[in-house]
């Protein structure tokens, strides 16, 4: 919801932002539900801290690898291997079989659809600038409340979409599902220089090392589970984020009937 753009009066509370006022009945259920994920009140204090990044993101990168893989015999062989074998090792090794690494499938998927397409910062600009602040620590206080100058926020957003998808860093071929252009990363010093689907720096995500070999096993996991029920996938050519995951399913043979 907090992405839904607004143009209702009643975001006249939030004026900072542009974003739809919460729904207080459906946020009290959410707080129910999350609570009951998390019973632990001391060690979660607030669930949703926990839940958003280890959930959200891990789900949406399990949900696109599966819609880039169901469909395609070597792709699916990998993570068969995988699950019989689930170490780091054989997640970063080449299968002989199929001349393909688990890790390069799920690298792709992430450089297609990134769970966090942005990541921005904000800065107090008085804080960052230490003559500003002597500045305006020398002012008189009703004038430093009036001007409200420790409320001036600078904001810089990583587009990690964009660069993602750059022909000028991918080639031509940016937007299509091609694992094995990461063969040309496998055993470089810097393995992965242009994914930033973790972000970058000191705030990188903690699970970058351990997130992607997960989900692969989750993939692999309902793949197997799909082949051990008769299920199929029902896929579209959209491949969905948050939402526009219409027309997608998974069907028994039976209902075809
Ligand atoms: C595919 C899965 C995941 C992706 C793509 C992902 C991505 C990200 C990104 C982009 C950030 C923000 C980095 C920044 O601000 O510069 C982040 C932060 C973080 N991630 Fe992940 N993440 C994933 C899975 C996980 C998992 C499984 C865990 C926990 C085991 C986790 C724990 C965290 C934590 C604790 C933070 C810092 C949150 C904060 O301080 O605001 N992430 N992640």
């Amino acid at each position: 919801m907090s992405k839904q753009q607004t143009s209702v009066s009643s975001a006249a509370s939030f004026p900072s932002s542009s974003c739809t006022p919460p729904d207080v009945d459906r946020l009290a259920t959410l707080s129910t539900h999350l609570r009951r994920l998390l019973p632990d009140t001391e060690k979660y204090p607030n669930p949703i801290d926990f839940v958003v990044p280890t959930w959200e993101t891990l789900w949406r990168l399990v949900a696109t690898s599966l819609a880039h893989v169901y469909d395609n015999e070597d792709y699916r062989h990998n993570f068969h291997e995988l699950l019989g074998d689930p170490t780091p090792g054989r997640f970063r090794t080449t299968s002989l079989d199929s001349n393909l690494c688990t890790e390069w499938i799920i690298n792709e998927t992430l450089r297609l659809h990134p769970p966090s397409r942005h990541i921005s910062r904000s800065f107090p600009l008085v804080k960052e600038h230490p003559g500003l602040q002597i500045l305006v620590s020398l002012l008189p206080k009703f004038i430093r409340d009036r001007l409200r100058l420790d409320s001036i926020i600078r904001s810089e957003i990583a587009d990690i979409e964009s660069v993602h998808l750059s022909t000028d860093i991918w080639g031509p071929d940016a937007l299509e599902f091609k694992p094995r252009r990461w063969e040309r990363h496998a055993g470089a010093a810097d393995s992965a220089p242009t994914l930033f689907a973790f972000g970058y720096g000191p705030l990188m995500c903690i699970g970058k090392n351990w997130a992607p070999m997960a989900a692969a096993l989750i993939v692999g996991a309902i793949l197997e589970g799909i082949d051990a029920e008769g299920l199929e996938i029902i896929g579209t050519a959209v491949i969905g984020g948050r939402a526009g995951w219409a027309g997608w399913e998974f069907k028994h043979p039976e209902d075809f009937c």
